[in-house]
């Protein structure tokens, strides 16, 4: 199992989703079972939707509890607001690997 946390419930945070549920089908060679585990928006209807309709155990308000959630093993960060990981931003303690919101170049890397 991989745990998935995911910051901000927005269009690309619900197309990350999606690719996440959908990776056992897609790529089954892999065997990769993704666990959705925590999402993180400041609005509440977002974090309803995340847990309501996206499959996410719970939802949460602050951003950084998605970073430090040991159960985490990879960030999808698909907020407005913060910084993209190639553009310097830094993921939790935990050395999750994370996905950008990006789609334009490479998306992955594993932070210190
Ligand atoms: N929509 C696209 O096709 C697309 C494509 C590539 C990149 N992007 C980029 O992805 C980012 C998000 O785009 P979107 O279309 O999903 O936007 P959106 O407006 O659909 O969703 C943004 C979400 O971010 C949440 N949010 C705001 N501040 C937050 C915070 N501090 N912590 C957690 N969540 C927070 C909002 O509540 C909202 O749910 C933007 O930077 C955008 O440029 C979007």
């Amino acid at each position: 199992m991989v745990g998935v946390g995911l910051i901000s419930v927005g269009w690309m945070g619900r197309l990350h989703s999606r690719a996440y549920r959908a990776l056992p089908d897609h790529f089954p060679e892999l065997g990769v079972r993704p666990r959705l585990v925590v999402a993180a928006d400041p609005v509440p209807a977002a974090r309803e939707q995340a847990t309501e309709r996206l499959g996410y155990e719970r939802a949460v308000a602050d951003w950084h509890e998605v970073l430090t959630d040991p159960e985490v093993d990879v960030v999808s960060i698909c907020s407005p607001e913060l910084p993209a990981p190639r553009d310097g931003g830094r993921g939790g303690p935990g050395g999750q690997a994370v996905l950008d919101r990006e789609a334009d170049g490479p998306v992955r890397q594993r932070l210190p």
